[in-house]
């Protein structure tokens, strides 16, 4: 199975910390040269030393905050001013507050729009030539389980997540003809920032204490545990494999089962 990336780009977006963090280090195991995009540079500066000391190579980073797309397309459309094409792309950030439905606000609607739908169309316009001419491109999304079944309490998040899903789906169908994949990996809880904020937020509003939030959480993994970081991870290595050629327009749960679906 084909799964060396030497020669290959990626770009990989919300990557200082958690499932990105994860996802970028996969990618230079694999032997891809990295491009970490998010806000805290300090972070950025940390990751891409323990990039080079992966892959051997001089990995990049950008700076940019995905509230603002234009600042985000400029970026990359900078980078690409001077530098080779990006082939694999994995979109990703942080997570939109929880809430139910009938709390939020129109802000709240039009700002996770903005950080998960506009920046991944504004950027995947950004490589997308760069890939054709290539002759390779790989567009992973990392979306949530949500895509397939709406999570209790995420009431913006539901809703977001479903345009991405179908956003890539579009994509796939449109770009497929040059061999370029867009995929969607689906995340259940896993040991990041964002879960330890969604536990503690949990047991505030219910009054109960942090272990027993776990505990609930747990109740609805078959595999009784929450997911590492790598193991998202290792689902992204694979798609952006030329192992995963034939594998486009898919939504991939990565969830210990807890999906009540298929
Ligand atoms: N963890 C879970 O259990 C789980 C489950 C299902 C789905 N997901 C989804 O998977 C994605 C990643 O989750 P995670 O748990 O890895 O999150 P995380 O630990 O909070 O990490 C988020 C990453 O995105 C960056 N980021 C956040 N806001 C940004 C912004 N406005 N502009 C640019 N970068 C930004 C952060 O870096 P900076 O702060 O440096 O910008 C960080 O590197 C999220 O969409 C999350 O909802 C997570």
């Amino acid at each position: 199975m084909e799964l060396d990336l030497s020669a290959r780009t990626a770009l990989v977006c919300g990557s200082t910390q958690g499932i990105g963090k994860a996802c970028a280090r996969q990618l230079a195991a694999q032997g891809a040269h990295i491009i970490l995009m998010a806000r805290d540079e300090e972070k950025l500066k940390e990751e891409v030393l323990e990039l080079n000391a992966i892959n051997g190579l001089r990995n990049d980073y950008l700076v940019a905050d995905f509230s603002d797309y234009k600042s985000v397309k400029e970026a990359v459309e900078l980078y690409l001013q001077s530098r080779n094409a990006i082939h694999i792309l994995v979109n990703n950030n942080g997570g939109p507050p929880a809430g139910k439905i009938t709390d939020a606000t129109p802000e709240a609607f039009f700002s996770a729009f903005t950080q998960h739908l506009i920046c991944n169309q504004v950027i995947t316009q950004a490589v997308v030539e760069g890939m054709i001419n290539s002759n390779y491109g790989r567009v992973i999304n990392i979306i949530s389980t949500s895509v397939k079944a709406p999570l209790h309490g995420l009431g913006v998040s539901n809703t977001i997540r479903a345009s991405v899903a179908n956003w890539a789906k579009t994509l796939a169908n449109e770009v497929g003809k040059y061999g370029i994949t867009v995929n969607n990996v689906l995340p259940g809880a896993t040991k990041t920032g964002r879960l330890e904020q969604i536990i503690r937020n949990k047991a505030e509003r219910t009054s109960q204490s942090l272990t027993d939030v776990e505990g609930e959480m747990l109740q609805e993994i078959p595999l009784d545990r929450f997911a590492l970081p790598e193991e998202i991870a290792n689902a992204v290595g694979f798609l952006a494999s030329p192992a995963a050629a034939y594998i486009t327009g898919i939504n991939l749960p990565v969830d210990g089962g807890r999906t009540a679906s298929l």
